[in-house]
């Protein structure tokens, strides 16, 4: 996740786009950039970075021009570099090019433009992006149907904010699945990842929508459709937000804006590993001794991955939490040893240290990572990004799904490698894989009712959370998450061990959330939701068959969807539930007590 910001009037546009880059922040913060444009000449000012000490170092303020592109990062492909910056130009130098995605081909287009003679500076795939349209503006009539032609062989995500020198006139704003939103004002134009971009200057907004672009001046703006180069009407709507609400996108909390994100990190997640997956399956298939090791939510998302290996690949990692794995195992780690280290920060202390005694001893080490260019990024062989952007909330959301996502996709290729699976299966799970953010879109309408719910059981002490299989680390998720944020004491256990102690404690209205999706153990799941209620427990059933709607108290009724894939789906109305309960309680979500977003000691 990236932003781009534009602006196109008689303001001095860097003055605009850096306070716009100040909002934008959120986004990304590794490294930022502005071109602007003045007398026909580009003028580039980027690095490795926070705004406010590029502003200062590089004299962002001092860029002249009326109209500008500008980027806030958080690096994809590329670590964070003063060249990876964006903007990126091409080999005249008369575009500059902003972009927010992820772009899939990036290799091929890449390998053909060398051919060709163009001149690369950089590692990310947006450069294949500008110099592509430079390739196409030789054998066109004009810049736009350059540019159209140019984009329409992308495959991926992209927001893109494009100058071209030769038409001093405008600017060109492209959106395919990456938010882009035009802002309308009286003689200036702007456009952004985001309306707190541009707020301050004008409520008046166009919503892009995937596969729409703006031809934009100072005074006018044409919207029109990628594909058939046809204009389309848009509405303008007006934005009644504070700027404050608008930075959390209308949400009341970063966390809850996080959970709405999830169907786009997940595919997200899914364009950006399609390339990679291949290779880091091939290398995991020479290994027979895994260890997974991670903290925290991450842990949990490492128990998920374990199910999938075990079931897809037939491969039994060992899943340690990585302070532990540090002692217990340490002895046990030699050549022949995986460690699957997966972290979103890539700074937890205990994983890093687990990490590099793996090195130590001689272990492949293969990191599941958010931050790019982090130290876990830097230590492992070979890292497999999340792509779920920057996550502001202290409880983890959607760098868990994400996570869920690069797992699922490294357990059915590793399966395809090694042949331990039938063929038709995986491909039907790899095509529901790329149902899912969909299925995340239905499961978050339960909102509403899941806030009421929270309401009536606000005042509970003990919240008990069960789950089967797959469905175990989906429950100890979802008592996390409670615990959190909520401080509500919450247990979560394989179902089957509910009657080996914690039954003692079930009593009278006792919630007992259960995770229940059909599929191999749903029979015996049902049985162990029957002890519970029969000791008067209040049991929240999670799933989609009709004998669990009939006996629990009260029903969440999930798409159905195979059995392994039901992890990213599932722990979506727990993070809800555990939300809600957070903030009738007087709490504040994003920044719960003793908590810390990462624990860099160990
Ligand atoms: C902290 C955070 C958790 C996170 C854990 C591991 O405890 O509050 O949300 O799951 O660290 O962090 P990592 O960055 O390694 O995934």
């Amino acid at each position: 996740m990236c932003g781009i910001i534009g602006y196109i009037g008689e303001r001095p546009a860097c003055e605009v786009i850096v306070r716009g880059l100040k909002r934008l922040e959120y986004r990304g913060y590794d490294s930022a950039g502005i071109a602007t444009e003045n007398g026909g000449k580009l003028f580039i000012r980027k690095g490795a970075g926070r705004i406010d000490e590029l502003t200062e170092e590089l004299g962002f303020l001092d860029l002249p021009g009326k109209r500008g592109v500008g980027h806030t990062r958080w690096a994809t492909h590329g670590v964070p570099s003063d060249v990876n910056a964006h903007p990126h130009t091409d080999c005249t130098g008369r575009i500059a090019l902003v972009h927010n995605g992820i772009i899939e081909n990036f290799a091929e287009l890449r390998e053909e433009l060398l051919r060709r003679g163009h001149v690369f500076r950089s590692d990310t795939d947006t450069e294949v992006i500008v110099h592509l349209i430079e390739e196409e503006l030789k054998s066109s009539e004009n810049f736009e149907d350059a540019m159209r032609k140019a984009l329409l062989r992308l495959k991926g995500s992209f927001a893109l904010g494009i100058i071209y020198t030769e038409e001093p006139d405008r600017l060109y704003f492209v959106r395919n699945e990456s938010p882009l939103v035009l802002g309308i004002g009286d003689g200036e134009n702007f456009a952004a990842s985001d309306v707190p971009a541009f707020l301050e200057y004008t409520n008046k907004v166009i919503f892009l929508d995937d596969r729409e672009y703006a031809v934009v001046t100072k005074d006018s703006y044409v919207v029109k459709n990628l594909d058939t180069g046809e204009t389309t009407e848009k509405p303008l709507h007006e934005i009644e937000w504070t700027l404050e609400m608008a930075e959390k996108a209308g949400f009341p909390h970063f966390m809850l804006k996080e959970i709405y994100e999830q169907p786009r990190a997940i595919r997200d997640a899914i364009h950006g590993n399609a390339d990679v997956i291949r290779t880091a399956a091939e290398e995991i298939a020479k290994y027979e001794k895994i260890f997974i090791v991670a903290m925290g939510t991450s842990y949990h998302a490492g128990l998920v991955g374990k199910y999938l290996l075990q079931r897809l690949a037939k491969r039994v990692p060992v899943v340690e939490d990585a302070s532990e794995f540090r002692y217990e195992f340490d002895d046990l780690v030699d050549e022949n040893t995986l460690v699957i280290a997966i972290t979103q920060s890539g700074e937890t202390a205990d994983t890093l240290a687990a990490m590099k005694l793996a090195k130590r001893k001689g272990a492949k080490v293969l990191g599941i990572v958010n931050v790019v260019g982090s130290m876990a990024t830097r230590i492992a062989d070979l890292t497999l990004y999340t792509h779920a952007g920057p996550e502001i909330g202290v409880a983890a959301t959607k760098t868990y799904t994400t996570q869920l996502t690069v797992l699922t996709m490294l357990a059915v290729e590793l399966a395809r490698v090694l042949g331990t699976a039938d063929e038709g299966y995986l491909d039907g799970l790899e095509e529901g894989l790329k149902g899912i953010p969909e299925l995340v879109e239905a499961a978050l309408k339960h909102d509403e009712s899941l806030r009421e719910l929270a309401e009536s059981l606000v005042d509970r002490r003990d919240f008990f959370y069960i789950g089967r299989g797959i469905s175990v680390p989906t429950a100890l998720e979802g008592a996390l998450k409670l615990k959190e944020i909520s401080y509500i004491h919450a247990e979560g256990l394989s179902a089957g061990e509910l009657k080996h102690g914690p039954l003692a404690l079930i009593e009278k209205d006792v919630p007992v959330v259960a995770v229940a999706p059909g599929g191999r153990t749903f029979d015996k799941m049902v049985s162990n939701i029957e002890e519970a209620l029969a000791r008067g427990a209040f049991v929240v059933g999670l799933g989609d068959r009709e004998d669990l709607k009939r006996i629990s108290s009260v029903f969440v009724e999930m798409p159905p969807v195979d059995e392994l894939l039901s992890p990213l789906l599932y722990i979506v109305p727990l993070q809800l539930l555990a939300y809600h309960l957070a903030v009738l309680r007087g709490n504040d979500p994003d920044k719960p007590r003793n908590l810390a977003k990462s624990v860099t000691v160990e």
